[in-house]
């Protein structure tokens, strides 16, 4: 058993996670790690593949085990997915942990993802699902926060700095 991740970064696709992160890891003189890439990795397959072939629940439980293994082994700062604290397991692996929040609005949302093709979740009507995506997941995302931190008027590195600052 390890001593458990430095920080976790959840919220919405866009938000800025593996870039916050990336940056966090060369601050804190740690290793950067993200169960998107882990599951792809595992998995030799793109993660919208992965939706469509085997649909959005399968994916769920993919990133519930590799968020299982991530907390387990992992010291650094580690990213999710967007839509990882859908899954109550999941959510119940994050108890305890220094879980920050970065939070986006609807309109920064469409502006950073746009039409979002590459992303499975937003390819009919972006700004609808984009609304209906963020009020099914706000509450989530502060259920398991330690600390909430806005990315809408911030640069990737006064983000950093606001995570390091509140944890
Ligand atoms: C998802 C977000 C994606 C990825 C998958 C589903 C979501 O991760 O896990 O496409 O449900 O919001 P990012 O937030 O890293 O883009």
């Amino acid at each position: 058993m390890t001593g458990g991740p430095l920080v976790v970064l959840v919220g919405p696709m866009g938000s800025g996670k593996s870039t916050v992160g990336a940056l966090l890891a060369g601050r804190l003189g740690a290793a950067y790690r993200d169960t998107d890439a882990d599951i792809v990795a595992a998995e030799g397959r793109e993660i919208s593949d992965i939706f469509v072939e085997d649909g959005e629940e399968r994916f769920r439980a993919l990133e519930r085990e590799a968020v299982r293994t991530a907390v387990a082994e992992h010291e650094g700062v580690l990213a999710l997915g967007g839509g990882a604290v859908l899954d109550d397991g999941t959510r119940a692996l994050l108890a305890g942990l220094p879980v920050a929040y970065l939070s986006m609005d609807v309109e920064e949302a469409v502006r950073r993802v746009g039409l979002g093709a590459a992303r499975p979740l937003l390819a009919v009507n972006p700004r609808r699902q984009w609304r209906e995506l963020m009020e099914a997941r706000r509450h989530l995302y502060t259920e398991v926060a330690r600390v909430v931190v806005a990315t809408d008027d911030r640069t990737p590195e006064e983000v950093a700095d606001a995570v390091l600052d509140a944890l």
